[in-house]
C-alpha cells in the first residue's frame, strides 16, 4: 500500500493515527455522544499573515456572475467567472511552540493562478514554498476562491504535507490529481500532489502540533460544495484562536463547537472570513450575531474577506474588538471597491499580519 493510501485509510475511518512523515498527531472523531474534551495542548503564539483576502475585487459583479449562471445551487465548476474580477484567498500561519520551535502553515491556494503567483511573490510565500519551508498545507474548503489556484503552490512544492476535507467533488479530486481542465470556468493543474494526504471527515478533530488542531464541519454551502475545516490554536496564558477560511459553518458554531468539546477552550482571537455578510446586504440577523460574539469574550477580531464590510464597521460601532488593518493593501496592483476611502479599515487586508500571544 502506498504511504498516501496509508494515510487515507486510516483517517476515513476515525482511527488514531500518527503521520510520522508529517510530523502531525491523531486524528479523533467528536460524535454527538462524546463526553470527554479533547486536550490539544498548547502553543506560545500564532502569526496570521493574509497573503490575500480578495477573493473578487467588486461584490456587484461577483453576485452577477453566480446569477446569471442559474444561482447559488449551481457548481462552482459550471460558472464562465469573470476573470478580471477574480483574486483568491490564502493566509500564512506561523506558530511557535513552548520549547521556542516553529512551525509554518499555507492556508488555502487562492484562485486565479497569476493573482497567486502575484500574492506569493508580495508575500515572500513563492521562497518559501521553493525552499520546502513550509510543513503543511491546509485547503479549508473546496471553493473556486481558497482552491482553484492549488498549480500555484505545487508547481513550487508538489509533494507539500496536505489535509483536506474529504467531501471533495470528482473535479476537486482531478484537479488536486493534476488531470482536470475547465474551459467554461477557466481552473486547470496538469501538476499532480504527490506529498502525504489527510483527508478529515465528518467531524473529525485532527491534532496537528501542541497547541494546534484542525475541524472538520459537514455542511452543504454555495455552489454545490460541501464541508469545512478551521484551525484552533491555544495559546498559553490567551486561550482559543480560531483561523477560518469563509467560516461557512458559523463563528456562533464554530465557538460553541470548541466550548463542548476542546478541553480549556477559552475564546480569544480569530482571524480570517466569517461569511456573514458576504455581498454587503444587511439582514436583522447579523445584529443577533453581534450580540453572540460579544458575550463570547473574543479580545481581538482580525476579519476579512466574506465576513462583510458592514458587518465588520457595525460590530466595531456596537464594541466589538475589531482588529484595524493598515493601508498596505493599497500598494498591490488591484484593490477591492468596498472601504476604499474610508477612514478605518476594518479587514485585516493584503499584506497585513496579526499576532496572538
Ligand atoms: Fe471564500
Ligand atoms: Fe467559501
Amino acid at each position: 500500500m502506498q504511504r498516501r493510501d496509508f494515510l487515507k485509510t486510516m483517517v476515513v475511518t476515525g482511527a488514531a493515527v500518527t503521520a510520522a512523515g508529517m510530523g502531525v498527531g491523531p486524528v479523533v472523531k467528536r460524535g454527538w455522544g462524546a463526553r470527554k474534551k479533547e486536550d490539544i495542548g498548547q502553543c506560545k503564539s500564532v502569526k496570521v499573515t493574509c497573503v490575500s483576502e480578495t477573493a473578487w475585487f467588486d461584490s456587484p459583479r461577483m453576485l452577477a456572475d453566480i446569477k446569471e449562471t442559474g444561482g447559488a445551487m449551481v457548481s462552482s465548476y459550471a460558472h464562465p467567472w469573470t476573470q478580471e474580477n477574480i483574486g483568491g484567498y490564502c493566509a500564512l500561519v506561523e506558530v511557535e511552540q513552548l520549547d521556542g520551535s516553529k512551525h509554518t502553515i499555507l492556508m488555502d491556494t487562492c484562485w486565479r493562478q497569476d493573482w497567486a503567483d502575484y500574492v506569493f511573490q508580495k508575500s515572500g510565500v513563492d521562497t518559501l514554498l521553493d525552499k520546502k519551508k513550509i510543513d503543511l498545507m491546509v485547503v479549508t474548503h473546496e471553493h473556486h476562491d481558497h482552491y482553484w489556484g492549488i498549480k500555484s503552490t505545487l508547481k513550487r512544492y508538489q509533494n507539500i504535507p496536505l489535509v483536506i476535507p474529504n467531501t471533495f467533488y470528482p473535479e476537486g479530486k482531478l484537479l488536486l490529481a493534476g488531470k482536470y481542465k475547465n474551459d467554461i470556468a477557466k481552473v486547470d493543474n496538469d501538476i499532480p500532489h504527490t506529498g502525504p494526504l489527510t483527508q478529515l471527515g465528518p467531524d473529525q478533530l485532527m491534532k496537528v502540533y501542541p497547541g494546534v488542531a484542525i475541524k472538520m464541519y459537514d455542511l452543504p454551502i454555495m455552489n454545490r460544495v460541501r464541508g469545512e475545516m478551521n484551525l484552533f490554536f491555544n495559546v498559553r496564558d490567551k486561550g482559543l484562536v480560531t483561523v477560518t477560511g469563509c467560516c461557512h459553518m458559523g463563528i456562533l458554531n464554530m465557538l460553541y463547537w470548541a466550548d463542548r468539546n476542546i478541553e480549556g477552550a477559552k475564546p480569544y482571537g480569530c482571524y480570517g472570513g466569517l461569511h456573514i455578510a458576504a455581498f454587503e446586504n444587511w439582514d436583522p440577523k447579523f445584529d443577533d450575531i453581534i450580540k453572540g460574539v460579544k458575550k463570547m469574550g473574543l479580545e481581538k477580531i482580525a476579519c476579512n474577506h466574506c465576513t462583510g464590510w458592514v458587518w465588520a464597521t457595525k460590530a466595531r460601532q456596537e464594541g466589538l474588538p475589531i482588529v484595524l488593518g493598515t493601508q498596505k493593501y493599497k500598494e498591490y496592483k488591484k484593490i477591492p471597491t468596498t472601504g476604499p476611502g474610508a477612514k478605518d479599515n476594518v479587514y485585516l487586508r493584503n499584506g497585513d499580519a496579526i499576532v496572538f500571544g
